[in-house]
């Protein structure tokens, strides 16, 4: 083997060796670099006689031409190597079965809520919001409460550390009727309204909890009677609980901003619980004074309101018996209802 092509062989072990860019370009600098075993031979080129140099010329020529082609070679797979092996490391599997998202689900007092929206929606009420965080007087004064009624102690109501305008405490909405008032005032008759929300009271045991929901409901015209106040109430619970097999009672009974007063009563005569009287509701042909309160003549206007718990409405339809099982997030509890 003469002596360039012994350099060629050097020279592609060299590069073959080296696994990086930095150490390739070391190796290339040995043969080909400016003080390279090729670039050495090509400067004593001058000292040969002239008959000679042409053909020694091309010959180290020709070897650099193979020791670049051989480098470049190198480099191509050094870089190819890098490639993979980053796509080697940032490679996916699609293979792999996806984790699938968790859907959600709508809570059993939410669906009760949602129901009695679009039952008395269906017949023409309109559906309202208000503030937890209520002033004493929609509270309480107005809805006809003498100011030293049970209902505004510290026992029954939870209170924020706040006062309105006129220095009273505020209290968190024992009751959504806060509601028959706000929407009266700010409504012209005929009104035909509910009010679905949450409420809240010092209460708290396997049938009470100290936030719940409530719905109120408000019809208020020239002629609506006790009577409305019946069909209209006992049509609710037959397509609420979808079926004709219930009955209703409606028992005397005291709230300071209806007369009369009542609470509903219902029970089932078919099923499992057949007979079994419970209550559902506070009602009543709203009070004389709270009607002046919703800026209306007494003489003029009269009509019915209703207040019922939707945990206990929920607790009927699905036969629970315990009311904190809605209020713990048990999702063994909650999926069975999505
Ligand atoms: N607000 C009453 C309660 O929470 C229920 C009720 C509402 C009674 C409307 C009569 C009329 O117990």
């Amino acid at each position: 083997m003469d002596e360039l092509t012994q350099l060629i062989e050097s020279a592609k072990a060299d590069f073959a060796a080296a696994q990086q860019p930095a150490a390739l370009e070391d190796a290339k600098a040995r043969y080909i670099g400016k003080t390279g075993a090729v670039t050495m031979l090509m400067k004593e080129l001058g000292k040969l006689p002239a008959d000679q140099k042409r053909a020694r010329g091309q010959a180290i020529n020709a070897a650099k031409q193979a020791i670049e082609a051989a480098l470049n070679e190198r480099r191509e797979a050094i870089a190819n190597a890098a490639l993979e092996a980053k796509l080697a490391a940032e490679a996916i599997d699609v293979t792999l079965p996806g984790r699938s998202g968790h859907t959600g689900g709508i809570h059993p007092v939410m669906r009760t809520w949602m129901r009695i929206e679009e039952i008395f929606r269906s017949i023409g009420f309109d559906v309202a919001d208000g503030p937890e965080i209520e002033s004493d007087w929609f509270s309480f004064t107005a809805l006809n409460n003498p100011p030293n009624h049970p209902a505004r102690s510290m026992q029954d109501t939870f209170y924020v550390d706040r006062q309105d305008g006129n220095g009273m405490q505020l209290p968190l909405r024992p009751h959504t009727s806060p509601m028959q008032v706000r929407y009266a005032r700010t409504h012209t008759p005929p009104i035909k309204v509910i009010a679905p929300g949450r409420t809240y009271r010092v209460d708290s045991d396997a049938t009470h909890s100290p936030m719940f929901h409530q719905v109120e409901g408000l019809w208020i015209g020239e002629n609506i009677s006790f009577t409305d106040l019946k069909g209209v109430y006992a049509d609710f619970l037959r397509r609420f609980f979808e079926t004709d097999d219930l009955v209703v009672r409606f028992r005397p009974s005291y709230f300071p901003f209806t007369e009369p007063s009542v609470e509903v009563d219902m029970a089932f005569t078919t099923g499992p619980k057949k007979g079994r009287w419970l209550e559902i509701s506070g009602a009543g042909e709203v009070h004389p004074n709270v009607i002046r309160n919703f800026g209306l003549d007494p003489e003029k206007y009269i009509g019915f309101a209703f207040g019922s718990g939707l945990e206990r409405l929920t607790m009927l339809r699905y036969g629970i018996d315990d009311l904190r099982l809605f209020f713990e997030g048990d999702l063994r509890f909650l999926r069975q209802f999505n």
